[in-house]
């Protein structure tokens, strides 16, 4: 499979707030499939539609080992959240940099999956920070966001000069 194109910061197009899915359909599961096959070829263990310019409310996300437990979450919503855990998070769109973030430690979801079907679920450490960090990007928010405007704006410099080169 041809991996699908992940934008990198500062593409405006990775501001755009997703809109719900309406409809669990085939182009759906399509798009859900081609992401974790994107993610685990890119190396990541998350990955959000609008990374990949699809502006609809869907994430993948593997936390496992042996990159073999992919987790589809359509319409992700969190409604308790417990504790607090900080990491040094990186990010597909953001290749080469990592930086501490506070997330919650624990994170009880609702969410639609691959089948269509409701349901709910807890989370915690890596697995909680991956989900909210995802879902940040629905709404058009980056871990570098957290950071100081300083760093954010290094980060921006240093990635748009490899850019160029690459060009
Ligand atoms: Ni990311």
């Amino acid at each position: 499979m041809v991996p699908l194109e992940i934008l990198e910061f500062p593409d405006p197009r990775l501001r755009t707030v997703a809109k719900p899915v309406t409809e669990v359909n085939g182009k759906i599961v399509n798009m859900a499939d081609r992401m974790l096959e994107t993610m685990y070829q890119a190396s990541g263990i998350g990955l959000a539609a609008t990374q990949v310019n699809f502006h609809q409310r869907l994430i993948v996300v593997d936390v496992s080992d042996n990159q073999d437990k992919p987790l589809i979450l359509i319409n992700p919503k969190i409604v308790a959240t417990e504790g607090e855990f900080e990491t040094n998070e990186g990010c597909l769109s953001i290749p080469g940099f990592y930086e501490p973030v506070d997330r919650f430690e624990k994170i009880q979801l609702e969410a639609i999956g691959r089948d269509g079907e409701p349901f709910t679920m807890e989370a915690e450490d890596l697995l909680a920070v991956c989900i909210q960090h995802e879902m940040d990007h629905l709404e058009g928010k980056l871990f570098v966001d957290y950071l100081s405007n300083a760093k954010r704006q290094l980060i921006r410099k240093k990635l748009q000069k490899l850019q160029k080169q690459r060009a």
